[in-house]
């Protein structure tokens, strides 16, 4: 199936120069949905990951119901001030910015098997955020999963070298 011509291209948001990348298309598109999600599901089953980190807010997108079919649990990772229990923080450069992402302390147990899931590998900043977040909480990160990745901005190069995920590649 070709789920990249589900994906929609908006040119200037959200500010002049980025050509974004608009999952809603793809999102609201049963058969792009099912089929992204158990794409991804084949993909990751191998890694045997024993929880899936997600991150605010596509990231919950597709990491809650891959970890749904996968028989394994969800853990948020969160802009600032929306997790109730003492977080780990951790700040981080965006494509068009800077912001903070954090993590409840007690969300995993050391040495958990994790995989980290979003829709999207940019610049990596946020990945790369994520991955200092799961050191902090002594956890085994065994990979990524990205709908889709942005190669020309070469995240992936920015990445500890675990297997790499990817559905769509612009
Ligand atoms: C987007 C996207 C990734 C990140 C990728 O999230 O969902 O999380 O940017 O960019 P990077 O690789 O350069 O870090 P955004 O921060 O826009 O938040 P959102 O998911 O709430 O829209
Ligand atoms: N997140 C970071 N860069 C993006 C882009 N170009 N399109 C959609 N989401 C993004």
């Amino acid at each position: 199936m070709d789920i990249k011509s589900l994906v929609r291209d908006i040119s200037d948001f959200p500010k002049p120069g980025i050509l974004f990348r608009d999952i809603t298309t793809l999102l609201r598109d049963p058969h792009g949905l099912r089929y992204a999600v158990d794409t991804m599901t084949e993909k990751c089953a191998p890694l045997q990951p024993d929880c899936i980190v997600g991150m605010e807010s596509r990231g919950f997108l597709f990491g809650v119901p891959l970890a749904y079919q996968l028989g394994i649990g969800f853990i948020p990772v969160r802009k600032p001030g929306k997790l109730p229990a003492p977080c780990h923080e951790i700040e981080y450069e965006l494509e068009y910015g800077s912001d903070r992402l954090s993590m409840h302390q007690d969300a995993i147990q050391p040495g958990a098997r994790v995989l980290i899931v979003d829709d999207l590998i940019a610049t990596g900043g946020t990945a790369v955020a994520t991955v200092q977040l799961l050191e902090l909480a002594q956890a085994e990160l065994v990979g990524f999963c990205f709908l889709i990745e942005l190669q020309n901005l070469k995240g992936r190069q920015r990445l500890p070298n675990v297997p790499i995920l990817t559905l769509i590649e612009y």
